[in-house]
């Protein structure tokens, strides 16, 4: 089952929290176009949350979602948040939402973990969740080892809950190459990065336009925080830093406030830039409809053509 059913919503497509730069205002106009919005509190505290969902609320009368980073400090304020004011859909983005796991559920909402592994996947489905993010690598932001290619059919095998593929999706190829795969849903970020209700500087969306398949790398590996960004000054000098011994306080230093750099003031070489490696396919800005219709919309076109293909081979 596609999990526009599951969420009560018309196209089988989330959009992925974004920390800084998935609004209230964001969140609902993906919804009131047919995805699933969803808040980015990963840089919030308890109140900030709440004020967002409210604001949303007022915005759409459309299921949407809230997606809490667990190693936000305020993470315990957050969930209690979430549980008085009652959203449909909670994502969460590193680490495990075991702990919080019964009070969503009795509040209602379904909880969707992120994860970028078999081994977390199978103890999420175990928790009672009620469907997985898989992400693969290619994604923007924080990401696993593993790409959405190899990720997906393995997670697939492995769990009977709904599945929903994360990293590289921007168009029908890479949605149907995602339900191929085993997925019940995509989640896309890079490619909304784009869009003309992004609230990003018009400087970072006008580095996703001119982004080409190379122009992402991925710095923290040495920390065990591996994040994919823009190839700038500040992740070149991050990556020599990583070869360097004893520079932990200075890679936190320059990494300091950097996706606000990026997003807020448009600070194109100093900040943390992110997004995936799908950017390359991201060459102009149009609305949440555009891309959510260039998704779902050219699926059958997707089909006739591996048809054809299929069909030289009898
Ligand atoms: C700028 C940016 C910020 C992100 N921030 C978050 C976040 O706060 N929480 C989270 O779970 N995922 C975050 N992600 C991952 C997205 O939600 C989504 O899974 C990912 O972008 C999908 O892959 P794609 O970029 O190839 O479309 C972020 C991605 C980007 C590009």
């Amino acid at each position: 089952m596609l999990i526009n059913k599951l969420l009560k919503i018309k196209y089988p497509v989330i959009q992925g929290a974004m920390a800084n730069i998935a609004t209230a205002e964001f969140a609902a106009a993906v919804s009131n176009t047919g995805g699933l919005g969803v808040i980015g509190a990963g840089a919030m505290d308890g109140e900030q949350a709440r004020a967002e969902i409210r604001k949303c609320k007022e915005l759409t009368d459309k299921p949407f979602g809230i997606n809490v980073m667990l190693v936000n400090p305020y993470t315990d304020e957050i969930m209690k948040v979430i549980t008085e004011e009652k959203v449909a859909v909670v994502t969460t983005g590193a680490g495990n939402p075991g702990k919080y796991v019964a009070m969503l559920k009795e509040s209602g909402a379904k909880i969707i973990p992120v994860v970028a592994g078999v081994a977390l996947a199978i103890r999420m489905e175990r928790l009672g969740v009620d469907g997985l993010i898989a992400e693969g690598c290619e994604a923007g932001g924080h990401i696993g080892e593993m790409t959405t290619m190899t990720l997906i059919p393995q997670i697939r095998d492995a769990v009977k809950i709904p599945v929903i593929a994360a990293g590289g999706i921007a168009d029908s190829r890479g949605f149907i190459a995602a339900l191929s795969l085993g997925a019940d849903g995509v989640q896309i970020g890079t490619s909304l990065l784009v869009s003309k209700e992004c609230p990003i500087h018009e400087s970072y969306k006008k580095a996703v336009i001119k982004a080409k398949d190379s122009s992402t790398t991925v710095t923290g590996r040495s920390l065990n925080m591996p994040v994919r960004v823009m190839k700038n000054r500040m992740s070149r000098k991050y990556l020599q830093l990583e070869k360097e011994i004893d520079c932990k306080e200075e890679m936190e230093r320059l990494t300091l406030g950097s996706l606000r750099r990026a997003v807020f003031e448009g600070d194109i070489d100093d900040g943390s830039v992110m997004m995936g490696q799908i950017a390359g396919l991201c060459n102009e800005e149009r609305t949440i409809a555009e891309i959510l219709e260039d998704i779902i919309g050219n699926g059958m076109k997707v089909m006739d053509c591996i048809g054809e293909k299929l069909g030289d081979l009898q």
